[in-house]
């Protein structure tokens, strides 16, 4: 049922959907020309989507992919480009990228076999389960969002230091030394991340250390195109460059943590810092019709989840229901309710709690889920109330291949857009606001509308249950598709769709990228579709039993895939057309 070998053709399987902006017309008929020029081979390109022959990276960032596009010119591996990469994204988009946050990648070698970094954040040592509850036990959001307190030890720097260090081929100063660069020097600054700034000046301005960042000297907004510096940024970068860890778990940036966290009635302590230190992990592996999938394991639901929703729709024949069916999207829709539920019981910290991953993984176990599946709806039960984001949430994914086919996938993130708002006084980097991915009362959601308990309740040194799928599948080295998002709980439906729309419906990365999207979490018992999304099929579903069926407005779209697909020795790289980014490669 899949069609590869039309994949490259240029020939959609549906053309209805596309979200074919002129820009995306313009980026595939530059990619067209440059094949028939037949330079893709010496010639760096940039666009939404490229085709290139060796290596490339896509990211939300094209300053970031092209640092890391740079490192692989310069003998550099995709290792030593995704660290490159993740740094200058804590500079060029910080809205996500970081110091002072945490991430996972799944890095895959060209002989196959698969390796995952967990550098996600942990609970300060004096962290206490109910520390979210006011005296009358309700959640107090504000707390777990926006304040000292919202953040757990960050695992950034320490995990890309391990990455490196295992795998990389350059030195940890020339993969460090873009982002120090562009930090010092600056930057002309993006519209988009212009309008990023100014329009949390509600926030923003009442935190000293957070305005003298992002406001000019002047006390005024950044203007779209104006050099953006960020002196105390590129110092605590230019310390990890010479130190590495003791440069950030240590000494001086330590200290200006520490002081912060007193500042403001924190909890990260220099203990908490010097204990902290990344986690290899088994990787979460499936198959899904004949494909190999790699993923990133519990503390991230991601893996698990991606896996177990392949498992459930492999007896299905989704190809041919058709792309964005109602037939086809109740059957996705009832096995993400599914894997949802599972998700907000089962899933935690594995360091903490025994997480049944044989079980979850199993195919057997899939079957069991999807046996009550009809022709119309069934019920999450209860219907919460939905929360449908107001702003986009911030995290970040980027893909990476190099010349010899390794590929790295990694997703980072503080949490909301600019974490908990509050950059360390000093060192010039925003705090994460990832406590809030606890469970911080049992039954109440968090900011993606998500519940759990006890698996994921707060302890001390615990890690928060995550969303976060970087995802590579694989067919040996003939096929590798490198992907994952950003978007809190509709991380995972996310990189599901990408995957679905490559291999049940054909279609071309791009298209499988900009393809619009749907979810569903379990609870709320609701479905929300990019605006895309036809009206008649959500009336179809509908009459199937589907309710709460919500269309979002234009401007609020679910995701940002940045990809990659090598097929047959020719590589598409993609950014989310969805938002700016860099697709480079050569
Ligand atoms: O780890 C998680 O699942 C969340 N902290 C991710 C947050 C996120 O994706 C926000 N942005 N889009």
């Amino acid at each position: 049922m899949i069609c590869l070998q039309d994949c490259f053709t240029g020939v959609s399987k549906n053309a209805t959907f596309m979200v074919a902006n002129l820009r995306a017309a313009f980026c595939r008929y530059l990619t067209v020309t440059i094949l028939v020029l037949g330079v893709v081979a010496t010639t760096s390109v940039k666009s939404n989507t490229v085709v290139v022959e060796n290596a490339a990276v896509s990211s939300r960032s094209m300053l970031a992919s092209e640092a890391g596009v740079e490192a692989m010119r310069n003998g550099g591996n995709a290792v030593d480009a995704a660290v490159s990469t993740a740094f200058t994204l804590a500079v060029t988009y910080p809205s996500a990228g970081n110091l002072g946050g945490g991430g996972f990648a799944v890095i895959r070698m060209p002989d196959g076999k698969v390796f995952t970094n967990d550098h996600r954040e942990r609970a300060p040592k004096n962290a206490t389960r109910d520390m979210f509850l006011d005296e009358a036990g309700e959640y107090v959001a504000e707390r777990a969002l926006r304040s000292h307190l919202a953040s757990g030890v960050p695992g950034s720097v320490a995990g890309l230091l391990a990455i490196h260090e295992r795998f990389g081929v350059l030195s940890r100063e020339s993969v460090v030394a873009p982002a120090i660069e562009l930090a010092r020097e600056g930057f002309e600054l993006p519209a988009d991340i212009a309008r990023q700034f100014s329009s949390r000046h509600e926030w923003f301005q009442h935190i000293d250390s957070t305005r003298k960042v992002f406001y000019k000297e002047d006390g005024s907004f950044y203007q779209a195109g104006e050099l953006f510096k960020q002196p105390d940024l590129a110092a605590t970068l230019s310390r990890v460059s010479e130190q590495g860890r003791d440069g950030f778990y240590k000494g001086e940036t330590a200290d200006l943590i520490e002081a912060e966290m007193s500042r403001g009635g924190g909890l990260i302590s220099k203990s908490d810092l010097e204990a902290y230190e990344s986690v290899w992990r088994e990787p979460i592996h499936g198959r899904y019709r004949g494909y190999d999938i790699h993923s990133m394991p519990p503390p991230s639901s991601g893996g698990v989840l991606v896996v177990q929703l392949l498992n459930m729709l492999e007896p299905f024949e989704l190809g041919e229901l058709g792309f964005h069916t109602a037939p086809s999207m109740h059957l996705m829709i009832e096995a993400e309710r599914r894997a949802y539920a599972d998700r907000a019981l089962h899933l935690g910290d594995p360091d903490f709690y025994p997480v049944p991953l044989d079980t979850l993984l199993s195919k057997r176990y899939a079957r069991s889920r999807i046996e009550n599946i009809g022709a119309t709806a069934t019920t999450s039960d209860d219907v919460d109330a939905g929360s449908i984001p107001k702003e986009p949430f911030e995290t970040t994914h980027f893909s990476v291949i190099d010349a010899d086919g390794m590929a790295v996938a990694f997703t980072t993130t503080i949490n909301g857009g600019y974490g908990s708002g509050i950059i360390v006084e000093g060192a010039g980097f925003l705090l994460n606001n990832e406590m809030d991915d606890f469970s911080a009362k049992p039954g109440t959601p968090n900011m993606f509308g998500l519940i759990g308990g006890e698996a994921n309740a707060i302890e001390p040194g615990k890690r928060m249950l995550s969303s976060m799928t970087p995802t590579i599948v694989s067919k040996g080295n003939r096929f590798i598709l490198i992907t994952g998002s950003p978007g809190g709980s509709t991380i995972i439906t996310t990189t599901l769709q990408v995957i679905l729309n490559v291999i049940d419906h054909g279609f071309e990365l791009e298209e499988a990228v900009n393809a619009p999207r749907f979810h569903h979490q379990w609870r709320p018992n609701s479905v929300r579709f990019e605006a895309g999304i036809e009206q008649d099929v959500i009336d179809e579903l509908s009459a199937m039993g589907h309710t709460d069926l919500n269309r979002l407005p234009e401007r609020f779209a679910i995701g940002d895939a940045n990809s990659i697909l090598k097929f047959r020795g020719s590589i598409t790289t993609t950014s989310d057309g969805r938002n700016e980014g860099g697709a480079v490669g050569f």
